[in-house]
């Protein structure tokens, strides 16, 4: 495969972008300065870095962000940061996308891909992917919410929600392990304000079996293989330990 066709489809520029940042020398093969397009490049063989940044051969990218505040998931709403704007540039393809949204306010685990076929396996509600949320009350948390949230709620607009898991943070008084296993819209924010609470901070800390790293900064992202984002569909983090380790 030629470099500029490498890179037109791992990144997010045309090929005559490309072929400009090749002969101005932006892009280097195993180390060394590369400066012709046409330089035949075996994805999983050679080391391409555009500007500084390894661009991973692989077909499908799998990138997973730990979410600010005040970035929306949707990439055109005008007036909004969108959470793309944290992704490096030599990881921007063109077909990167937010799996699932969080809110502009909520903080946490969001895989970005261009592959749509696993975007699609994790979303669904039949895959019944696990998706754990910690959030802060605004006030105590009641013994009664547990079994409300187990019994399948009833939102204020009669939405039905799926039965799913809720517990109190041991040691503390407002925080809550939340467990879903499908993402109706605010949908945590919206269960308890059914209940006469108010969700002030809500971070997703896992997806099935994969937990946000803990050394993974807040705007920081790292490359997954297709193996761990295949934890979020194949394995569940146990509900108990994320409970206690916060
Ligand atoms: N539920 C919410 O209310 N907000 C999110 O961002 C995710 C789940």
């Amino acid at each position: 495969m030629r470099l500029d066709q490498f890179l037109s489809a791992r990144t997010m520029y045309s090929r005559r972008e490309l072929r400009q940042m090749i002969s101005s020398g932006s892009v280097t093969v195993d180390g060394a300065v590369m400066k012709k397009s046409d330089f035949p490049v075996k994805p999983e063989e050679n080391r391409v870095c555009l500007m500084g940044e390894h661009v991973p051969g692989d077909l499908y990218l799998y990138v997973l962000l730990n979410k600010p505040k005040g970035y929306v998931c949707s990439a055109d709403e005008p007036g909004q940061h969108s959470v793309l704007e944290l992704i490096p540039p030599a990881l921007l393809r063109k077909n990167l996308r937010p799996v699932g949204r969080l809110d502009k306010d909520s903080t946490g685990m969001l895989l970005l891909t261009d592959d749509g076929q696993t975007a699609h396996q994790i979303i669904s509600v039949r895959s019944h992917a696990a998706k754990f949320y910690r959030i802060v009350l605004a006030r105590p948390w009641e013994d009664s919410y547990a079994a409300q949230i187990a019994s399948g709620m009833v939102l204020r607009d009669g939405t039905q929600c799926m039965p799913a898991q809720a517990a109190l943070v041991p040691g503390t008084q407002r925080e809550a392990l939340i467990l879903l296993r499908e993402g109706k819209y605010h949908q945590v924010r919206r269960m308890f304000a059914a209940m006469g609470n108010h969700v002030e901070e809500l971070e997703r800390v896992a997806i099935g079996g994969l937990v946000l790293p803990p050394d993974l900064p807040l705007g920081g992202c790292q490359v997954l293989l297709h193996k761990d984002v295949q934890k979020m569909l194949k394995y569940e983090a146990d509900f108990a330990s994320l409970l206690q380790t916060g």
